[in-house]
């Protein structure tokens, strides 16, 4: 980092900063005429740092006096970085894995928990210390969920739908919800330089990647406030690192004029749950799922922070080519799929459960027709077997089980398609589904993103991914 002839009467030793521990050994074999090599961290001409590795070999004169001493440097900080990337990546995947496993069960867990609560609150009446009761179950249930997501974000499991989309518009929407949230001393410039570049990749994780950097921009400048600024631009990237193959990415940019962090924290801000932030502030998942999300796409995450001055994040994202390419992303946003007018036979014993599958069936798009009973399901189909699409039962009824109709409807109209929702608990074998001619087994309680999905699959006669 000298230049020729650049190194000419400086003292070595002043080529290091002064908390670089291993100088010392490096003086040591110096002043001792023993040979040395290793890796240290080292300062260029112009005061910058770099890594290197240095072998120290003494020249002695015919008494063994050291006279003169060769010393060979070589900039491996390209190597250094390399292997720190890899092995933090090794790190974040490990943790990933265990957290998942967790977030899954706790899923299964909390599933029936906020099912059930919304159930019953819908159940009792308002303005009950019953319903307050409730009530807050559900949120505190639903806080649970929230983090459960972050996790399962983080270790790349949760459900994952891709569209092609142009990055900026989903910016621009994010923009909006953004600026409704952020505090007032913070100011949002926004400057998008990728143009109609597009991406494959989720929106809904794509925007918490985005709502996630910018709260953490903001936290970073409290009090006073600042700027946040948000960039994008397209870039190629030649030489593949651990992380990031080479191509051409759409590069997401995050920079605020905050605290900045030192490189121990920089070290670990994308383990979950590591957070500096006082308790009840911050749990330390936000970066994990932002990390989490950026993997699954296929992408890399940057960061560069000077304390005291500010932070710059980068997220890489593959470009998924022009924006001709691209499909039009109006409407393909997590809509649920909708009826086309079928007829959907609803059989529940419990009126607010059969209730609310024929409304939300009804909101979809289908004609539903809903009964308290199998005999009654039984009676309204007999009488005309071809006026019902899709067969919707519950599995637990007094009388006949929602198996047992769907065999006794099937034996009548063999290709008619059967939904059976069961409650929590109680198990069915798959032979005897598959006997009664059971299409899918929806767990209760059932949710009307998962019932639309289910319900539309099995009418377009599709199996199971
Ligand atoms: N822009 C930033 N400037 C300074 N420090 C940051 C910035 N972004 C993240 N950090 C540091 O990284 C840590 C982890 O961030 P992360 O978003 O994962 O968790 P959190 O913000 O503490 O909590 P959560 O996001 O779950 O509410 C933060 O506690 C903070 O120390
Ligand atoms: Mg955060």
């Amino acid at each position: 980092g000298l230049g020729e002839e650049g190194g000419t009467g400086i003292n070595l030793f002043s080529l290091y900063p002064t908390d670089e521990p291993r100088v010392d050994e490096l003086r040591d074999a110096a002043e001792h005429g023993r040979v040395w090599s290793g890796r240290l961290r080292a300062l260029r001409a112009d005061g910058s740092g770099y890594h290197e590795e240095c072998a120290l070999s003494p020249v002695k004169g015919a008494g063994g006096e050291v006279h003169s001493l060769v010393v060979v440097k070589r900039d491996v900080t390209r190597e250094v970085e390399f292997e720190a990337r890899l092995a933090q990546n090794q790190k974040l995947e490990a943790l990933g894995t265990l957290a998942g496993g967790v977030a899954h069960d706790f899923n299964n867990v909390l599933t029936p928990i906020l099912g059930y609560a919304e159930l019953a609150l819908n159940q009792v009446e308002a303005n009950t210390r019953l319903h307050g009761n409730l009530s807050r179950i559900l949120r505190a249930a639903e806080r649970a969920k929230g983090l459960v997501d972050q996790i399962l974000a983080f270790s790349r499991q949760s459900e994952d739908t891709r569209v092609a989309l142009r990055f900026g518009e989903l910016l621009q929407e994010t923009e909006e919800l953004l600026r409704a949230s952020i505090p007032k001393r913070v100011r949002l410039a926004v400057r998008w330089d990728a143009g109609e570049d597009g991406v494959v990749g989720n929106p809904t994780q794509l925007q918490q990647v985005v709502m996630n950097l910018v709260t953490n921009a903001c936290h970073a400048m409290e009090p006073e406030g600042g700027t946040v600024e948000i960039g994008g631009e397209t870039v190629e990237v030649r030489e593949p690192e651990p992380d990031l193959a080479a191509g051409r990415y759409l590069v997401l940019r995050v920079t605020d004029e905050g605290c900045g962090m030192p490189p121990e924290v920089q070290a670990r801000i994308f383990e979950p749950f590591f957070t500096t932030k006082e308790v009840g502030k911050g749990t330390g998942l936000g970066l994990a799922a932002v990390h989490g999300i950026v993997k699954q796409h296929g992408g890399a995450i940057r960061v560069d922070s000077v304390v005291g001055r500010g932070t710059t994040f980068r997220v890489y994202l593959p470009l998924a080519g022009r924006a001709d390419r691209v499909e039009e992303r109006v409407g393909a946003r997590e809509t649920m799929p909708r009826g086309r007018g079928e007829r959907i036979l609803v059989v529940d014993d419990e009126i607010e459960v059969a209730d609310f599958l024929a409304q939300t069936l009804e909101t979809l798009g289908y004609r539903v027709e809903a009964v308290l009973s199998a005999e009654e399901a039984w009676q309204r189909f007999s009488r005309s077997p071809g006026a019902v699409d899709l067969l919707l039962t519950d599995q637990t009824m007094p009388g006949r089980t929602g198996l047992e109709l769907a065999r006794q409807c099937r034996e009548r109209r063999p290709d008619l398609p059967v939904v059976l929702c069961t409650g929590y608990a109680s198990a069915v074998a798959t032979e005897e589904l598959a006997a009664a001619g059971v299409a899918v087994l929806l767990a209760k309680p059932v949710s009307p993103r998962q019932l639309a999905a289910e319900v539309r699959r099995v009418l377009d006669g599709g199996k199971r991914p």
